[in-house]
């Protein structure tokens, strides 16, 4: 059997989300934002231990969070960085060395379905970096400082990218270990694997699998956890 060992980066500052609660303890149908991915990962039977990766002043926090609600797997909670590429970095070093294969998933992200992660894990073997992505719904246009519209892209060809990510664990240390170097840009995990000239594959990811950025992200939230079976 293959190890598969999944990061949970959840150390991020919410800036977008305006509340005075962080993130990732915010109430959400009476449990904390940050429980349901952690729910998921905890369920599903190809997955092997969580790394949880929190802000330093909030470990503690966090700790207690997962001994409350007794998610085994989890074997240990690391303190992030400036960016979430740092916060991730963080967590692949807390990694055992005899990992197969990583997931990484958004602790922002609590509609995490099962069907996503075996299809990841299906198409790992073969591809080594795999995201979730669904197609872009939206024209999606270029513009300058302005706000004058340069180019409007092909939507055929556009894909909005999720999480969760799956790699091989040694592709994803030496995508990582570049990294290092420079801290700046939004980017996701797959474009680090991208830069080292090698093949992402999407497989279909799920509209509902949304991230909680920012408060209109939460009501949506709340709506779909009253809809019957969510
Ligand atoms: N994240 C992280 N460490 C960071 C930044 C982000 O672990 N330094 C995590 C967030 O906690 C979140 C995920 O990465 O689960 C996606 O980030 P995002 O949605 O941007 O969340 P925040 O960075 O918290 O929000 P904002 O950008 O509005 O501050
Ligand atoms: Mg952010």
């Amino acid at each position: 059997m293959k190890k598969l060992s999944a990061i949970v980066p959840a150390a991020g500052s919410g800036v977008r989300l305006q509340s005075k609660i962080a993130k990732p303890y915010i109430r959400l149908n009476n449990k904390p934002l940050l429980w349901y991915c952690l729910n998921a990962l905890e369920r599903s039977r190809k997955v092997n231990d969580i790394i949880v990766i929190s802000e330093k002043a909030n470990i503690k926090r966090t700790a207690n969070l997962i001994k409350r609600f007794k998610f085994k797997k989890v074997k240990a909670v690391v303190a992030g960085g400036a960016s979430r590429g740092e916060s991730v970095y963080n967590g692949l070093m807390a990694l055992d060395k005899d990992t197969d294969y990583v997931l990484i998933h958004d602790g922002a992200r609590p509609f995490l379905e099962d069907k996503l992660i075996d299809r990841c894990l299906t198409e790992v073997t073969k591809h080594k970096a795999v995201i979730c992505a669904v197609p872009c719904s939206s024209t999606i246009k270029q513009a300058d400082k302005n706000l004058s519209v340069v180019s409007t892209l092909d939507r055929n060809s556009l894909w909005q990218a999720q999480t969760p990510q799956v790699f091989a664990y040694k592709l994803l240390c030496r995508a990582y270990a570049n990294f290092k170097n420079e801290k700046t840009g939004a980017f996701d995990d797959a474009s680090l694997v991208e830069r080292l000239g090698r093949k992402v594959k999407i497989v279909p990811g799920a509209n509902i699998n949304i991230k909680i950025t920012t408060q209109e992200d939460l009501m949506l939230a709340r709506a779909i956890l009253k809809l019957p079976n969510s």
